[in-house]
Parts: structure tokens; sequence; C-alpha cells
């Protein structure tokens, strides 16, 4: 039977090669990459707006906080707190590294918009739980910024792989909380006990910032896969540049950051164990690589050859990356923007669209 022109256009469809008729040039993939940041942005920032607004002070019920929370829960909080309240220098730091780029930097600014609630929020959970007092709270407060936090990397790649494990870090750290909270006893085996640290409110409030952790961890990590994308060599290189080195923000500065990191290690909500299953390897899996051991040996065995414009590019790091999945994962992400832009008509005036580039042909895939 002779095949009907639907089918052989899907078969030509299927049959064309996924690579561009050219190398993109890096203008222009910079190019690319800036406009599905700008587009990411405005998507998010909606989303933001429509499904995340909350307040604070008026959407977690103080007033019925447990008023004699455990020492554990309080190191807790006050912890918490302290990480959280350097958000100023958190922006202002971090801004110095994306301002040229017109969508990273408007979203610095909504994100530390979202970041200083959570400060104002840990901070009403210490006045009402009665753990602290607004003099004491203020006193701290002045000591925690005698300090400024300073940024780790003066490359704006690198900053952006910390961001992605630092917020993943922080959304496992406050989703572990909330279960420490949560529920008036706990079992061991078979013995069944009070909970020392049950306190509903406190689990509400572990869980609406969880969210949001979440949704910056998202963002990040959509982000990266955009530069994953366009600049694998880059991307790959700054990623496991950033693993070697990576400590939770503001640790260094707090003053009494020994307490609080050893009640998060002893109530089991965060410790190198979490850090390594539940923070990088998942990282890693959202980002189309298989573990920490292969992106390292990629990183060890790489060898350099030259490229096409004259720069050298190391071949063994592309064995260690999912190239298709972050081509899938790429693509998904445009058609959100697309559709997003769909709504308010902007995509008859200045889409945001998707161009595929070359695949990196490493050693195994050429
Ligand atoms: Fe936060
Ligand atoms: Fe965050």
């Amino acid at each position: 039977m002779t095949p009907n022109i639907h089918e052989v256009t899907a078969e030509i469809e299927q049959d064309r090669p996924r690579v561009a008729p050219g190398i993109l040039s890096r203008a222009e993939r910079t190019r690319l990459a800036e406009r599905a940041f700008l587009g990411l942005y405005r998507w998010y920032t909606e989303r933001s707006q429509t499904l995340r607004n909350w307040s604070p002070d008026r959407d977690i019920e103080w007033r019925s906080a447990r008023r004699d929370p455990s020492p554990e829960v309080v190191a807790i909080l006050q912890g918490f707190f302290a990480v959280e309240q350097y958000t100023p220098d958190y922006v202002g730091q971090i801004m110095k590294l994306v301002r040229p780029s017109h969508g990273r930097s408007q979203y610095l600014l909504r994100w530390g918009a979202e970041e200083e609630k959570h400060s104002d929020l840990w901070r009403n959970a210490l006045l009402f739980t009665r753990a602290r007092s607004r003099e004491w709270l203020e006193e701290y407060m002045g000591s925690l910024r005698n300090s400024e936090w300073t940024v780790g990397w003066e490359d704006p790649l690198r900053m952006l792989f910390y961001q992605i494990i630092q917020e993943r870090a922080t959304q496992v750290n406050y989703l572990n909380f909330g279960l420490l909270v949560k529920g008036e006893t706990v079992t061991d085996g078979d013995v069944t006990r009070p909970n020392p640290h049950h306190d509903p409110v406190l689990q509400h409030a572990a869980r609406t910032i969880a969210i949001d952790e979440g949704a910056h961890y998202d963002f990040f990590l959509e982000t990266a896969r955009v530069f994953l994308y366009y600049f694998p060599v880059e991307s790959l290189e700054a990623l496991a540049d950033v693993l070697k080195h990576f400590a939770m923000p503001a640790m260094d500065i707090i003053p009494d950051y020994d307490r609080f990191g050893e009640a998060i290690y002893r109530t089991a909500i965060y410790g190198p164990r979490e850090y390594s299953k539940d923070v990088v390897q998942v990282a890693l899996g959202k980002l189309g690589i298989e573990g920490r051991k292969a992106l390292e040996n990629g990183v060890r065995l790489s060898r350099q050859v030259p490229e096409a414009d004259g720069r050298m590019r190391d071949t063994a790091l592309f064995g260690s990356l999912d190239y298709g999945y972050i081509e899938d994962a790429v693509t998904r992400l445009f058609t959100r923007i697309h559709r997003y832009e769909a709504k308010y008509g902007l995509d008859q005036v200045a889409p945001t669209e998707f161009v595929r580039t070359c695949p990196p042909l490493g050693p195994d895939r050429a």
C-alpha cells in the first residue's frame, strides 16, 4: 500500500537529523540563552504572584504556636532565621555578577523578595513560640549583621550551580524540619512515645517555605539546563568545581552556627548523608548527570581537543552528561514559555523561540 502524505511527512520528521544545519556561534547561543532566561523569569513571576503570594504574618496561625518549644527546635529556628536574614547580602553580592543578564538580574530581585519573607517568618516563629524576646533578637540581629556574607564565586555560572545545590539543601532542611515537628507521637520500632518537638503551626510554616525553596530550585535547574544545552563544557566544569567546594551559606559568619549544625544533625534533619543522597544525587539526576563520580571522572579523564573556532574542549566530560535528556527538558521549557507568551499575545510580537544547537560529539558519540 502506498503511504499517504501524512505518513511520509511523519517519517521525514522522525528521520530529521537532530543537529542544526550549522554550529551556532557563541554570540548566538548567548542571545538564545538570555531570551530563555527572560521568558522563564516572566513565566515564574506570574506563577509566583498567583500561587505563592503568601504573608509571613497573616497566613500562619502564630497565636496557636506552642509556647514551650524543645531546645532543639529553638536552636533550629534560630539557625534558620540567621541564614535567611542575610538576604540583602545575597542579593547585593550576586547582583554584581548577574547584572548584565536581563532575566537573571530581574529574577534575583524577585527571589530576594521571596527569601526576605522567610527571614520574617522565622523571626515570627522565634517570637510567638516565646523562644526569644524582641530585645534578644535585636541584639542577635546586630551581631549577625556585623559580618557581611560575601560571594563564594566570581563567575555567574558557578554561582548558578551553587544556588541549585543551596536551594535544594535548604528545601531538604525545611522538609525534614516539617517531619520533626509533625505528629504528637513518634514510633521507634515497637515503642511509641510523645514527640517533644510537635507543633502543627511550625509544621505549616516549614511546609510553606519548603514550597518556595522548591520553586527557586526549579528555576535555577531550568536555567542550568539551558546553559548545559548551549554551553555544555563550561557548565560541567563549573558544576564539578562547585561540588568540590560547596558549603551552606553564611555558616562561617554566624557566631553560633555549631549549635545549629549539631541540632539539625542530631535530629536527622541535615548532615553529610542528606547532603550526598538527598541533595547532590537528586540535583545531578535533574541535570542529566549520572552521579558525582561520573562527573569527577569526566573531569579527571578529560582530554582537550581543538574545536572549529579554535577553542579547546574536554571530550570525556560529555560521557557524564545525558545530552538527550537535557535537550528534551529544554524543549519542554521553551514550550511552556511559548504557551505563557501566547496567553497575552507576546507570541505575535516577540516570541521566545527554541533554536537547536549542534549536540556535542564526545568520543563515544562521534
Ligand atoms: Fe529561603
Ligand atoms: Fe530559596
